[in-house]
């Protein structure tokens, strides 16, 4: 029997709680190796954005999917890499407010939120050379991703990294309200029905609580081209 042919270009999952550094670790992957990157906790919080926004009670699942129905979710290339986009409105600036903060994990539970967006997901990446970042992108979005990273990181050090997040952008919020909103969204999004947050069997485990960011990119891509990809 042949081997089958490697794709040129992976599909690369990176899951893991809230917090622990997926983002940054995807955005310089994907730079690094010239491929797509896609933040899939942007889309879930878009919604919610336009949700809260629109006055919609997330409550009820008829209502949220009557008014995400006909939403566009797109990614818009700007100044500083690819913004999430609502109906053609570039709406990066909203959506990491501790308010969508607080009500995007409730939204994300929601089978008819997670069906748009999983089979978007699966749109974006069918031909490989992309980075997606989220909870559910190596269980349900790509289960035969190419390569797939749990990342980790103590609740201490990602707490820590979200405050300077929020301070670096003229936010002041107390270590203590960050704190309960990552141990709540963790909590929801393991614990849910739907594609809860959990590692896959065949993840590669990173926790780069002790780990530089300049580390943790050269396991990934050490990795990689472990696999055969030419990266
Ligand atoms: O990655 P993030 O913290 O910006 O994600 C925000 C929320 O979206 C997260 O608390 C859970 C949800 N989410 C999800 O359910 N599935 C994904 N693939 C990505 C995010």
């Amino acid at each position: 029997m042949k081997n089958k042919a490697k794709p040129q270009k992976a599909v690369i999952a990176i899951d893991g709680h809230s917090g622990c550094g997926k983002s940054t670790l995807a955005k310089s992957l994907a730079k690094k190796i010239n491929y797509l990157y896609i933040d899939t906790g942007a889309m879930y919080r878009a919604i919610t954005w336009y949700l809260l926004e629109n006055k919609v009670d997330i409550s009820d699942e008829e209502q949220v999917a009557q008014a995400i129905e006909p939403l566009a979710i797109t990614f818009v290339k700007s100044e500083t890499g690819n913004h999430v986009a609502v109906n053609g409105e570039d709406v990066e600036k909203y959506i990491r407010s501790m308010e969508v903060s607080k009500s995007v994990s409730p939204v994300a539970e929601l089978k008819v939120v997670r069906d748009k967006l999983v089979a978007l997901q699966r749109q974006i990446g069918q031909d490989g050379g992309v980075v997606m970042d989220g909870r559910d992108i190596g269980t349900v979005v790509f289960p035969d991703a190419d390569l797939k990273i749990f990342l980790t990181a103590d609740v201490e050090t990602r707490v820590a990294r979200r405050v300077a997040e929020y301070l670096e952008k003229g936010q002041t919020i107390s270590y203590d309200a960050v704190k309960e909103n990552l141990t709540l969204r963790d909590h929801i999004d393991s614990t849910r029905e739907i594609s809860p947050l959990r590692q896959a069997e065949d993840a590669v485990v990173i926790d780069n609580s002790h780990l530089t960011k300049v580390e943790q990119l050269e396991q990934v891509v050490g990795l990689l081209r472990e696999r055969g990809f030419a990266v």
